[in-house]
């Protein structure tokens, strides 16, 4: 595990940015694995500076989301198909036939799932997976619990999740209570992991996952296990370490 420090947000964006420009420039047909939320949003605004300064240039790449909010349609402003589109993929090359979001609206869940793990696998699995942190520890929507779940699945959203996210939404109500993600395996079976965390009210969360015990109770802490991770924090997340 790296952890590469930097002062800000802005330089963390720019740093993973860097990474997953080599990696479309190196492998121009690979897999991103790709996250929403505040965390990344920095680094998708900088790839897309780069594409439209001409040096990048995403038409062969695939790309597989984390997750998705159940019940969720992918018009609705809160989806996270809607985010990806709206702050990634309509202002790049990407051929959006390539991209995946989970379903939020699959009305048969377990079947889906087991489609959306078929899907990555057919892909010849992710090269690259850019993923948040949550201030519970979690990756994707992998909530604390007894057990790391796997495959994709269902997951009921925790408190505390569903009270930080409400932020996104008109109030905490509209925050849907369950998300379908991919599991664990997923994201450990990535070549490549970068992890961009920013922010002190992460810094708690981000000692657990890089120097606790690694327990699903902090189901990032598994990632010490990956033998490819880069976790890439400003100081403010690293203000605990
Ligand atoms: C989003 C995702 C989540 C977020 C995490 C941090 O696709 O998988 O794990 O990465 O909740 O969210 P932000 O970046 O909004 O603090």
């Amino acid at each position: 595990m790296i952890i590469y420090k930097t002062k800000n947000y802005t330089d963390m964006s720019r740093k993973a940015a860097n990474i997953i420009s080599a990696q479309v420039t190196m492998k121009p047909d690979c897999v991103l694995g790709l996250a929403t939320g505040s965390s990344p949003l920095g680094t998708y605004e900088q790839l897309i500076d780069w594409y439209k300064k001409g040096d990048l240039d995403f038409a062969k790449v695939s790309s597989v989301n984390l997750d998705e909010y159940r019940g969720l349609s992918p018009e609705h402003e809160q989806s996270y198909r809607y985010f990806m589109n709206t702050n990634f993929f309509d202002h790049i090359n990407i051929d959006k036939s390539r991209t995946f979001v989970p379903d939020g609206l699959a009305s048969d869940v377990a079947k889906f799932c087991k489609d959306y793990d078929r899907l990555i696998e057919e892909l010849g699995g992710v090269d690259l997976q850019l993923l948040g942190l949550g201030r519970n520890g979690h990756i994707g929507f992998n909530e604390p619990s007894y057990v790391f779940e796997r495959d994709t699945h269902c997951v009921d959203l925790t408190p505390s999740t569903i009270h930080a996210n409400k932020r996104f939404f008109n109030s905490e109500e509209d925050v849907p209570r369950q998300a379908l993600t991919m599991g664990i395996k997923n994201i450990m079976m990535a070549k490549k992991i970068v992890v961009v965390v920013s922010g002190e009210d992460k810094a708690e969360a981000l000692k657990e996952v890089v120097s606790g015990p690694i327990t699903p109770m902090v189901p990032g802490s598994v990632l010490q296990l990956h033998p490819d991770v880069m976790i890439i924090a400003d100081e403010a997340a690293l203000s605990k370490m």
